[in-house]
């Protein structure tokens, strides 16, 4: 077989002008396969060995091998090759560090902290200080202190939440009425911002955990007139100059007298619309003059100090400055609709 020679060269000469123009590992795969694969070329020309005389047949195999070395080596070399190129690339690779970011996907503050600051605001401005209270409390600070006792029927409504037999979710923010109290002489001048939980099912007005701001006065001489002037003010700071304010009397355990909040609706101005169900006002919370029990409760005198308290719901007030009417706007959190709201 004295054209073995010729065709291992001719092999290895050709493999050599495909390896210059393979651009990357994946082409020098399928080479080695052409090449020196089960079904390739060499394994070809191996076949032929069977046509030599005996005594040939060695040497023509140390040939072949010796060949199939000297290509392995070709392709190797080709990779590395490859390989240096890519990484010459890669680090050649300039970043331009001045480029303009994508923007930042910033939020925005949420419309129930919003609006608790505007009430805490207006309050300040007012000489009040902003307290805050514990989530978790007792139920001596919930209802007993609030002149609510285990049998009352007011407490049944609000029964809810417990994690010990004596410890509840508040059902409001009125609890930091007492503690508040309890540390500091009157005259006291207080708001409380905070979340509130009770046992309601959620629908478009409901929700299971709602804000509220609690108020509190206690001094010498306060009475309802301060409240109906404060609260008629904060409406107008919060929803315009005409915003009048009416007291509806009601019913709380620990205020007497007690009475429902209600204020203009901002959606007619007190002609009557959907938002108000035609009666012209919003109500938005609870208020009253603090029952002489609660004062004698925290060691007050009920005989020479007088004072009232309020606990507004906030989302209550931010669906009417916002115009909504699903109170789960504000707690579905979607970017998009608070963003809008903003
Ligand atoms: N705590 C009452 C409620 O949650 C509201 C209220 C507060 C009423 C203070 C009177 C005085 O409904």
């Amino acid at each position: 077989m004295t054209d073995l020679d010729q065709l291992l060269r001719d092999l290895a000469s050709r493999l050599a002008g495909a390896l210059a123009v393979a651009g990357d590992p994946a082409a020098l795969d399928e080479l080695r396969t052409a090449y020196l694969g089960r079904s390739g070329e060499v394994t070809a020309i191996r076949r032929r060995i069977g046509e030599l005389p005996h005594a040939e047949r060695p040497a023509a195999g140390k040939t072949i091998n010796d060949a199939v070395a000297a290509m392995e080596a070709q392709i190797a070399e080709a990779t590395g090759g490859i390989e240096m190129r890519a990484l010459a690339g890669a680090l050649d690779e300039t970043i331009d560090v001045t480029f303009p970011a994508p923007p930042a996907r910033i939020g925005t503050r949420h419309p129930i902290r919003r609006t608790i600051d505007a009430i805490a605001r207006y309050f300040e401005r007012h000489g009040f200080a902003v307290v805050l209270g514990p989530e978790l409390e007792t139920d001596y600070y919930n209802f007993d202190a609030l002149n609510i006792p285990a049998d009352h029927p007011a407490r049944e409504g609000l029964d809810s939440f417990y994690v010990r037999p004596d410890l509840l979710l508040r059902t409001h923010t009125s609890p930091m009425q007492i503690r508040s109290m309890q540390t500091h002489q009157a005259p006291i001048a207080l708001i409380v911002p905070g979340k509130a939980y009770r046992r309601d099912a959620v629908d478009a007005r409901h929700s299971y955990m709602f804000h509220q701001t609690e108020g509190l006065l206690v001094g010498d001489g306060i009475h309802l007139g301060h409240l109906k002037g404060m609260l008629t003010g904060l409406a107008r700071e919060l929803f315009g100059r005409e915003q009048a304010v009416r007291f509806r009397p009601s019913f709380f355990p620990f205020t007497e007298p007690s009475a429902e909040v209600d204020t203009t609706c901002p959606g007619c101005g007190g002609t009557g619309c959907k938002t108000c169900g035609g009666s012209g006002w919003i109500e938005i919370g609870g208020c009253g003059m603090v029952h002489p029990h609660v004062l004698e409760e925290v060691g007050y005198d009920a005989q020479t100090l007088s004072g009232w308290a309020f606990g507004i719901g906030i989302e209550r007030v931010a669906m009417v400055i916002h115009g909504i009417d699903d109170i789960r706007v504000f707690f579905d959190n979607d970017p998009a609709t608070l963003a809008a709201l903003a």
